[in-house]
């Protein structure tokens, strides 16, 4: 087969080179698109566009393959830890046992934050959402780490960032949950590991359960990366504009609070409890969120790429049987999401769109199980995806070529409008 696309624009024929990705997927190179033919392409949503090559993570939407450098997510989720996961992704292979320990006692010796960061902390209103605490936290670290604002971080830098960051996220999360409990902050614990500190800075308890500990850390693991989803495109696009890593990172935040992004966790617990409460059956619930004037959706239900399964909502589905089993926990809410997904899953309306659970839909039960508050479940995303966040913005810094992130457009608006003096408006 020709490795060329051919595309007729009026009698002109022109030739596009075709590039092939390592696991098959092929795509139509445009680089040349607008200096050889006038035009660019038109894709809103990005439905079609690859904005990069990357060699971090791989997923197939159809057959629900989801692979880090080259490792299913389910191996990944039985064998590896948190930590030694987010060091597959940046680094890009698995670690040594004294590579592991070192990125374990490195991340574990960033085990506070600058006072300021505290004080800003406790400016906030009590009621503040914390996804609100911990994009400003991490924004505002910059103030604090000058020589970390440099526009080429040097390797050791980045070495630093990344383990600085993942440190520090585990603080400014736990200490933004005290403060909305009007609480002091517990300082962070090195003897434990990075699951059992944060759910000890946010309790004040050291005993943690290790099966709560594992669940976290599984739920962390799913997590990590997910390619060029909104916050991942987010941390390229700001990063690209050579932000320093702090601002690019708290843009990656910012993009996940969203309800149609990470911020999905929390709405489907929302969700299940407002079925709960009001005493709607599944039915006339799914009749609402089919009925395109209602403005409601299932949350926790379609992906963008997923149109068969996710295979993090396949894990964590039977994480949260275990997990609520192990801990003799009894929750309304799952028997709730359990009902609603097998009738959602036979409904001819999500069959026909494909819409499925995905990750989101029973991670907040988890959570929940976990003692972990509903406006908590975002930030622990943004824990879990620090690291992928991290390793896409070093591979695109790192690429030859690497450009500002900057797309086009088609205007629609007025062509020429004769400016008239504000009295006469
Ligand atoms: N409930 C009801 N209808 C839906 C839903 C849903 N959850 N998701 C999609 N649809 C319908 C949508 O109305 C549209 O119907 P039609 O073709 O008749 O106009 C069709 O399905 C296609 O939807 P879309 O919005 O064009 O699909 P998309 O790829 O742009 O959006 C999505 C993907 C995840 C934003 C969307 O499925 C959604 O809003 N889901 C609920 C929010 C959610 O759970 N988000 C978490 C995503 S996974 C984790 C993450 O990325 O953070």
């Amino acid at each position: 087969m020709s490795d060329k696309a051919k595309l007729i624009l009026g009698d002109k024929t022109f030739e596009l080179p075709t590039f092939t990705g390592s696991e098959g997927e092929k795509a139509v190179d445009i680089t040349k698109l607008r200096a050889e033919t006038g035009y660019v392409t038109l894709d809103t949503g990005y439905m079609n566009t690859g904005a990069c090559t990357s060699a971090i993570t791989f997923l197939d939407g159809e057959k629900g393959i989801l692979k880090y450098r080259g490792y299913s997510i389910e191996e990944i989720a039985e064998k590896s830890s948190f930590l030694e996961s987010s060091y597959l992704v940046f680094y890009g292979k698995l670690p040594t046992a004294t590579e592991l320990k070192n990125f374990e006692d490195r991340i574990a010796s960033f085990d506070d934050v600058p006072e300021g960061i505290k004080q800003q902390i406790k400016a906030f209103p009590k009621n503040a959402h914390p996804m609100a605490v911990l994009a400003s936290n991490m924004v505002s670290l910059s103030a604090f780490y000058e020589d970390m604002c440099a526009q080429d971080l040097t390797p050791a830098q980045k070495d630093t960032a990344i383990v600085q960051l993942m440190g520090q996220i585990k603080i400014m999360a736990a200490y933004a949950y005290r403060h909305s409990q009007g609480k002091d902050f517990v300082k962070s614990d090195k003897s434990l590991d990075y699951c059992s500190d944060f759910i000890h800075m946010m309790t004040g308890d050291k005993n943690v359960k290790k099966e709560v500990a594992k669940a976290l850390d599984i739920l962390l693991i799913l997590h990590v990366d997910h390619e060029q989803n909104c916050s991942t495109s987010s941390v390229r696009l700001v990063g690209s504009s050579k932000a320093n890593i702090f601002a690019t990172i708290s843009a990656g935040v910012d993009a996940l609070w969203g309800p149609l992004h990470g911020g999905a966790n929390q709405a489907v617990l929302e969700m299940l409890a407002e079925i709960k409460d009001s005493g709607k059956g599944y039915e006339a619930f799914l009749a609402e969120v089919k009925d395109k004037n209602s403005g409601s959706r299932l949350m926790g239900f379609g992906h963008r790429v997923y149109k068969n399964f996710d295979p993090r909502a396949k894990i964590i589905k039977v994480a949260c049987d275990t997990v609520l089993a192990t801990l003799g926990v009894k929750d309304p809410l799952l028997d709730i999401a359990k009902g609603l997904e097998a009738v959602a899953l036979k409904d001819e309306y999500f069959v026909s769109r494909k819409l499925y659970p995905n990750v989101d839909f029973y991670s907040g039960i988890i959570y929940r199980a976990l003692g972990i508050p509903t406006n908590m479940f975002t930030v622990m995303f943004a824990m879990g995806r620090l690291p992928g966040w991290m390793a896409q913005w070093k591979e695109m810094v790192e690429q030859p070529g690497f450009k500002i992130c900057r797309p086009r457009q088609i205007y629609t608006g007025d062509t020429t409008n004769t400016y008239k003096d504000i009295k006469s408006r």
